[in-house]
Parts: structure tokens; C-alpha cells; sequence
């Protein structure tokens, strides 16, 4: 089965521009190569596709091998659970016990989009997607590359981010095949993501809703139509499996700043990429931006491509200036947090690092 679509893929490889793409594994995603996407996927192959949060890295759901492919190719541990991306709300009927009414307006509502809900799972999802909880994450993707894959594959899609682990998420098809190369069977090309960070992860036990990730949907506007949602549960641990502290870690070391970032700037750090969420009214060549315009959803968007780009500077380490934590904000503070080596402060017109 494997070299009948190595051998397809092959030779859509050759018709979409020869050596170039064959080597790179990645395919403009058009409709024939969603198709070609699709037939992989059916016959137990690896996908990366994007999502308007970041790239996937996709399996058939029901398929354990596939699914254990992804963790082999990712070095992801096998505790931390994968996502099952939907194309139809209809779907979760397939992988969760039940579907309480107050789960039902919220995916009328946030659903297509980076939302991803957290219920008891049915017992035909496999222990391998799930880490072995009782409990299923689902989301349905707003991306049309993703919805239209998911729905010619017939089947739902498990799909962590595309990224090596311990990496940040990959925002573009590029940023995949540098991590992935050719360990996965073809990267669908769709363009950079359009939030740029990942999904709210929110669990449902009973009544209640706990959010386990911050992400792209903020908490505030989740609660406009449920609620209270809660930021933390009672058992800790069993809850944000894979939220491990040191997680989005860029390859050269960071540090979130505590302080003025006027003092900080005084210091004229050169060897240090400073990173800021809004403009300053200072401007010196080593200061990165988030959004120019001042706003979280840009920022958010800029992230992780930024991240990236700055592994490949000269970089000593990037100090981060801190973000607000509302709307969007919270989750790129997460992000900042999980990314950092630890925090740096000014003591006495010096510069003091503290790792954690
Ligand atoms: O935006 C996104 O969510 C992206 C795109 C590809 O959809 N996916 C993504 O997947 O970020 P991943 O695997 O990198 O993160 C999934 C996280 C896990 O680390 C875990 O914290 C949480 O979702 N999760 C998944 N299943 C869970 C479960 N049954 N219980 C609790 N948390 C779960
Ligand atoms: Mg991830």
C-alpha cells in the first residue's frame, strides 16, 4: 500500500514542476493535489496541510499506525494528545459520547474555526490519538484547504501542529519541510496561516468549561456565549497534557523582561534581538515588532514566523518585552512564557538574568 502512493505522489510530483518540488515534498494546494492529499490519507499516509491557526501534520483518526507515525516523525511523547480535526459538525457524534446542549451553541458559533473542544471520547477512537484519556479534543478547521481534505478523505483527521517537538508551530509550508523534510509523505502548500497561533483548547466536564490552552478564540469572547469559563481545575496535572513549561522553544535562548522598556532600551543591548508587541517610541535596529498597528491579532499572527526567523540571526538570545493579558494577548503571553529560558531585570542600571 505504502509504495502505491510513494509511486503516486511520484508522478504528481513530476507533473507539478519536476525536481524542485520532488525534492522538497511540497505541493501547491490545489484542488487535484487536495484530491492526491486525500488518497494518501486513505491509504495510511501522513499529510501537513494548513489550518487558519497553524500547519497540521494529519492522519486518518482510526488508523493506529498512521497516527503513531506522527509521533515517530514529530519525537512527540506519547502522553501528549493529538487533535481530531472535523470537516462537518455532524462528525463528533463518531467521537464523543454525547453532545451536552451548551457544546452545541458553542460550535454553532466558533465552529468552522480555533476552537477545540475536550469530551468523553466514544470507545472506537484509538488510545494512540488520545494518550490513553477517556477524553477526545475536536476541532473543525475554518481553513478551505483543511475542511476540503478532511471531506474527500471521508474520515476524520488526528493532526497535531507540523512542527519537530519542542519547536514553535509552523505558520507556512516551508517552515514544515524544514522541520519535517521529507519524514512525511507531502506538505499541501496553502499559503501562511492567517491567525499564526493555535486554537483554544477548552475542556468540558459536565457544566463547566476549563480552558487547558489559551489560543486564537480569547476566553472573553468564549464567554459571551457560555459563560463563565475557568482557568484552572482542581487536578492540575491530568489536564494540560503536553502544556509542558518549556514548549515553544525557539533555538536560541529567551528571556521575558521584567521592567520599564525605556531602561531597558538605555542599555543599548546590540547582541540582543528585543521583542515588542507594539511600537516604541524609540526605534534602534535590534528592536522586532509584533504589529505596527498596535494590535493583538497581528501580533499573534507575527509570532512564531518572527521566532523563527530570529533562530537563523546572530543573535546572542532575544529578550521579550511582556504582553497584556486580555483578549488575544493571553495567549501570546503563554506562548512567550513557554518559549522563555527564563527572565531578565535591570538591577542597578545592569542587566540580571535568571534562568528558570
Ligand atoms: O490550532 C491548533 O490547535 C493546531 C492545528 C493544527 O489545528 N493543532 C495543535 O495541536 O496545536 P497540538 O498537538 O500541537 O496541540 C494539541 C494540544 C495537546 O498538547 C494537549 O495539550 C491538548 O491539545 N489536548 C489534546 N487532546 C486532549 C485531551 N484529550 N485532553 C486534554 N488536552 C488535550
Ligand atoms: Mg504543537
Amino acid at each position: 500500500m505504502y509504495t502505491e502512493y510513494a509511486m503516486l505522489i511520484y508522478v504528481f510530483k513530476l507533473w507539478n514542476g519536476g525536481r524542485k518540488a520532488f525534492m522538497t515534498q511540497i505541493l501547491p494546494a490545489s484542488p487535484q493535489n487536495i484530491e492526491l492529499g486525500a488518497k494518501v490519507l486513505k491509504s495510511g499516509g501522513l499529510v501537513a496541510f494548513p489550518t487558519e491557526t497553524v500547519y497540521g501534520l494529519g492522519a486518518v483518526v482510526f488508523f493506529p499506525e498512521a497516527v503513531a507515525r506522527i509521533f515517530e516523525v514529530k519525537g512527540r511523547p506519547r502522553f501528549d494528545p493529538l487533535i481530531v480535526h472535523i470537516a462537518s459538525p455532524e462528525t463528533v457524534f463518531s467521537l464523543w459520547q454525547r453532545l451536552p446542549s451548551r457544546v452545541e451553541v458553542l460550535m454553532e458559533k466558533f465552529w468552522p474555526g480555533p476552537l477545540t473542544l475536550v469530551l468523553p471520547k466514544k470507545e472506537t477512537v484509538p488510545d494512540i490519538v488520545t494518550a490513553g484519556l477517556p477524553t477526545v479534543a475536536v476541532r473543525m478547521p475554518a481553513h478551505p484547504v483543511a475542511l476540503s481534505l478532511i471531506e474527500m478523505t471521508g474520515l476524520p483527521v488526528a493532526a497535531p501542529s507540523a512542527n519537530l517537538f519542542g519547536r514553535v508551530s509552523p505558520t507556512s509550508a516551508e517552515e514544515v519541510a524544514r522541520d519535517l523534510g521529507n519524514k512525511v509523505d507531502l506538505i499541501l502548500d496553502g499559503g501562511s496561516c492567517e491567525w499564526g497561533i493555535e486554537s483554544t483548547v477548552i475542556l468540558v466536564e459536565e457544566e463547566r468549561f476549563f480552558l487547558l490552552r489559551p489560543g486564537a478564540l480569547s476566553i472573553e469572547d468564549l464567554e459571551t456565549v457560555v459563560g463563565k469559563i475557568e482557568v484552572t481545575h482542581p487536578s492540575p496535572k491530568i489536564l494540560a497534557p503536553g502544556m509542558t513549561r518549556k514548549h515553544y522553544a525557539p533555538n536560541l535562548p529567551l528571556y521575558l523582561f521584567e521592567g520599564r522598556a525605556e531602561e531597558l532600551l538605555a542599555l543599548k543591548l546590540a547582541d540582543f534581538a528585543i521583542l515588542s508587541p507594539f511600537p516604541l517610541t524609540d526605534n534602534p535596529e535590534n528592536l522586532f515588532v509584533l504589529s505596527s498597528r498596535g494590535d493583538f491579532r497581528e501580533a499573534a499572527s507575527n509570532l512564531f514566523a518572527l521566532l523563527r526567523k530570529l533562530e537563523n540571526s546572530s543573535f546572542r538570545g532575544i529578550i521579550a518585552l511582556p504582553v497584556e493579558k486580555r483578549g488575544l494577548g493571553r495567549a501570546i503571553m503563554d506562548r512567550l512564557k513557554r518559549a522563555s529560558s527564563g527572565t531578565v531585570k535591570i538591577e542597578e542600571g545592569r542587566i540580571v538574568f535568571v534562568d528558570k
